[in-house]
């Protein structure tokens, strides 16, 4: 089949007819992608080979497309449904640049039709990483999606809440019943508000000076941080260091699941994010925590309540275009690149 391949670490995103065309397990779904999105850690696993269990390494871990099989054992979706989530990486059958990839029935969505396949291939590896952080790491109560509940006067901390996992960040710990101030740049605070921010701090500006306003804000109502930018621990440690004395356990969840931070000040309880494994044999546990967490995000994507953020459509359609589009995302867009691979 027709795809994008990589031969070796760090080798070119190279278009090929001679992808193997992957056969679904009995809880698989073969799924035609209409639409990708490019992720970090697509360069990430080029330049790297982490999460590569075999070459060719065919990428994209955020797509949005069409059942064209399903497995023996698959009961709730059928050929011609429209499903879109992050199907997994690195593992053979898993990659979204190609005519077809696999998805695990438990961990994929259902489309919506008020949301587009462009808007539904951003959703995916953003939500479900900010809903394993909130909900798995910063103790946050997995909502009710029917019956949200009020806002109290707990804040939780986002660092990167402009982006796409830390703009999730901010929309979930919304409706799972928490004031947000997001950490963001200038370019990136009308994005965190539109996510729903309350405040936002601007990291380019002196430390001390957010730490003291993050203080002057949450007014001892702070006990979650959640950084989705893997380079803030320090900055964290300081925001931990000013608020240790205040009542109550402290909680910290980060994308950079690959340091070890030793101990945070006030004892914070540290839980590292770590989506890459899902889809896998091996990653039952994660698998069914987010077939927990999907149920709850089908509902409030289905009801609006979760909404897809902007995108940057990138190319012609087509495979060849997934190049171009890392090098947009690579050179730091603000909002997620997406390419159509095929028509429906
Ligand atoms: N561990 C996992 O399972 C997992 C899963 C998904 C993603 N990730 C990782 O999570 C990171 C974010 O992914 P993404 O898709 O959300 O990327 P993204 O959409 O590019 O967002 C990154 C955001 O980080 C912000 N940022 C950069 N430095 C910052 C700082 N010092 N303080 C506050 N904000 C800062 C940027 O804001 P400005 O534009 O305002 O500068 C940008 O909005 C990547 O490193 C990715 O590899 C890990």
């Amino acid at each position: 089949m027709k795809g994008i391949k990589v031969e070796q670490v760090n080798g070119e995103y190279q278009v090929t007819n001679d992808l193997e065309k992957p056969t679904p397990g009995p809880n698989q779904l073969l799924v035609k992608p209409i639409f990708g999105a490019v992720n970090p850690v697509d360069e990430l696993m080029r330049n790297s080979g982490i999460l590569i269990t075999g070459w060719p390494w065919t990428p994209c871990c955020d797509v949005a497309g069409v059942v064209v099989e399903i497995g023996s054992e698959v009961t709730e979706f059928k050929v011609g449904d429209r499903v879109f989530g992050c199907q997994g990486v690195g593992f053979p059958g898993s990659g979204g640049a190609a005519e077809y990839c696999l998805f695990k029935e438990d961990i994929t969505l259902h489309k919506p039709d008020q949301i587009s396949f462009a808007e539904a291939a951003t959703i995916g590896v953003g939500c479900q990483t900010a809903a394993l952080g909130l909900w798995s790491g910063l103790n946050i109560a997995l909502p009710d999606p029917q019956n949200l509940p009020a806002i109290s006067d707990e804040w939780v901390l986002v660092l990167g809440g402009g982006g796409s996992v830390g703009g999730y960040a901010v929309q979930l710990s919304k409706l799972s019943g928490y004031k947000v101030i997001a950490s963001v740049s200038a370019r990136s605070v009308k994005a965190a508000v539109a996510q729903g921010a309350d405040e936002t701090v601007d990291y380019k500006t002196p430390i001390d000076e957010q730490v003291a306003k993050i203080k002057e804000i949450t007014k001892g109502k702070l006990h979650r941080i959640i950084d989705t930018t893997a380079s803030n621990a320090d900055f964290t440690k300081k925001v931990l260091e000013e608020i240790k004395d205040d009542a109550g356990e402290k909680y910290f969840a980060s994308v950079n699941d690959w340091q070890d931070f030793g101990p945070l000040p006030g004892g914070a309880k540290f839980y590292p994010i770590s989506l890459g494994p899902l889809g896998r044999p091996e990653a039952k546990q994660l698998d069914e925590i987010l077939a927990k967490y999907i149920d709850v995000l089908q509902v409030l994507i289905d009801t609006g309540k979760v909404k897809p953020g902007e995108y940057n459509l990138v190319g012609e359609i087509g495979f060849e275009s997934f190049t171009e589009a890392v090098k947009v995302q690579s050179g730091g867009s603000a909002k997620k690149v997406v390419v159509q691979f095929q028509e429906e």
